[in-house]
């Protein structure tokens, strides 16, 4: 996919200012002069709004909104971060060598430098060519499996029902793990792994044994590869191995499911476009671009500065808000509208620079049997009358429930 109007890196070593925008930089400290209201989670008239203010985690749409035009570039005391919402300015932040994701974890994502590249180079094979093609088999049959359940009742609540489970299913896939532990898995990853944290300590008991077989018996799945691969000439430890495969079950499961969530929300709420991607399944790719843009399932990633980046002092945390960039209407006519027909949504949703998601091919290809599955035995599938998703998640807001009618 083409990313779109992209603002170059900053030049590393350079101090200029991060953001080339005309909008004034300000910092929340002082009120700035002018006070037009921020709005619905927005502070007061002229005062930059918090990340932390109430409501913002359940509509962060308006504070996104004030801080683009007003604030694109601000210090939020409450956070103690720099908030960067502009489209150009995200892509470049996060393409500048000076942001560096904050060493909080041990996992891939956690890592700079040669690490990271190693750690980078071990799992990114398995999500193209020939190894994704294998995993397609298994998230297909799982898609099928899931909507044949559902498919005799009348209602069904497609985020407990479907969306957890089919994403987690394909990475447990793509490890080499019997699919019979899907369900282990999957509650390990709705209690506490998520897309920066790889280790939990059940999972890491669990995988010990697979661990020791695939280092006596290595097969071709990711497990195995992982395992058996070395990395400044020695292998991986039992530790390492564990939790990058629990990065892969947060980053693809959790992240994965939330994102299908609202794809699915999206298109229930357009049923002309559904029923026009029905008979033209060429188009389900556009439509979940389409629907990472509008509804990202992380709305925020984050980084420390190594050294001082125009106003960003070192060591300052900066959040990059990707569920803003993905709005800004810079970038996207009519942002807030969810198009599934829209020429270039771009992909900025997984990222961009050094820890752009190594699993886009697989999470689209999720969706894609997954919402194929689920129209194959639910062709009329609609809303049940009067319900409204709400959404839930600190931050990255995706819907709790999915109450559908089936037939
Ligand atoms: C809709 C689904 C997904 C979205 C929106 C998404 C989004 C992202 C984003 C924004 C990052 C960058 C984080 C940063 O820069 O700090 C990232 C990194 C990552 N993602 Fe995903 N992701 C998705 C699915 C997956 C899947 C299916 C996998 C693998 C099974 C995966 C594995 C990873 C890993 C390992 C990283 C760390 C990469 C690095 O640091 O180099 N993600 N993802």
């Amino acid at each position: 996919m083409s990313p779109g109007a992209v603002t170059p890196a900053a030049p590393a070593g350079s101090s200029g200012p991060l953001v080339a925008s005309t909008a004034p930089v300000v910092s929340s400290g002082p009120p700035a002069r002018d006070s037009v209201s921020p709005g619905r989670g927005g502070g007061g008239p002229g005062r930059a709004p918090s990340l932390l203010d109430v409501g913002t985690e359940h509509d962060p749409h308006a504070f996104y909104r004030t801080l683009r035009t007003r604030f694109p570039l601000v210090y939020d005391e409450r956070s103690d971060a720099w908030l960067i919402s502009r489209y150009a300015d995200v892509r470049g932040a996060l393409a500048d060598p000076r942001l560096v994701v904050p060493p909080s974890g041990r996992t891939l994502v956690h890592r700079e430098g040669g690490t990271h590249s190693a750690h980078r180079a071990l799992v990114s094979p398995a999500f193209r060519g020939a190894a994704l093609a294998a995993l397609t088999a298994g998230v297909e049959r799982t898609a099928y499996v899931l909507a044949r359940r559902i498919a005799a009742r009348e209602e069904a609540d497609l985020v407990a029902e479907f969306c957890h489970w089919l994403p987690t299913a394909a990475v447990v896939g793509a490890l080499g793990l019997p699919y019979e532990d899907t369900a282990r898995v999957h509650a390990w990853c709705r209690s506490g792994l998520d897309h920066l944290g790889g280790h939990h300590p059940e999972l890491e008991v669990f995988l010990r044994p697979y661990i020791a077989r695939r280092r006596a018996h290595p097969g071709a799945d990711l497990l195995s590869a992982l395992c058996t691969a070395r990395t400044d000439g020695r292998r991986l430890s039992d530790e390492a191995v564990a939790g990058l495969a629990g990065t892969l079950l947060g980053a693809g499961g959790e992240t994965t499911a939330r994102a299908l969530g609202s794809f699915l929300a999206n298109l229930l709420d357009h049923p002309g476009q559904l029923a026009v991607i029905r008979t033209r399944p060429t188009l389900t790719q556009g439509a979940w671009a389409e629907s990472l843009r509008r509804d990202p399932p992380l709305h925020i990633v984050e980084r420390r500065a190594l050294a001082p980046v125009g106003v960003i002092p070192e060591g300052a945390t900066v959040a990059c808000l990707l569920g803003s960039a993905g709005r800004d209407p810079a970038r996207f006519a009519d942002p807030d509208r969810y198009d599934a027909f829209r020429a270039d949504p771009g992909d900025l949703a997984y990222g961009s620079g050094r820890h752009f998601c190594p699993g886009p091919l697989l999470a689209a290809l999720t969706a894609e049997h997954g919402l194929h599955a689920l129209m194959s035995v639910a062709p009329a599938l609609r809303w049940v009358p009067g319900f409204r998703p709400v959404p839930e998640g600190p931050v990255s807001p995706s819907p709790r429930a999915l109450r559908v009618l089936l037939h």
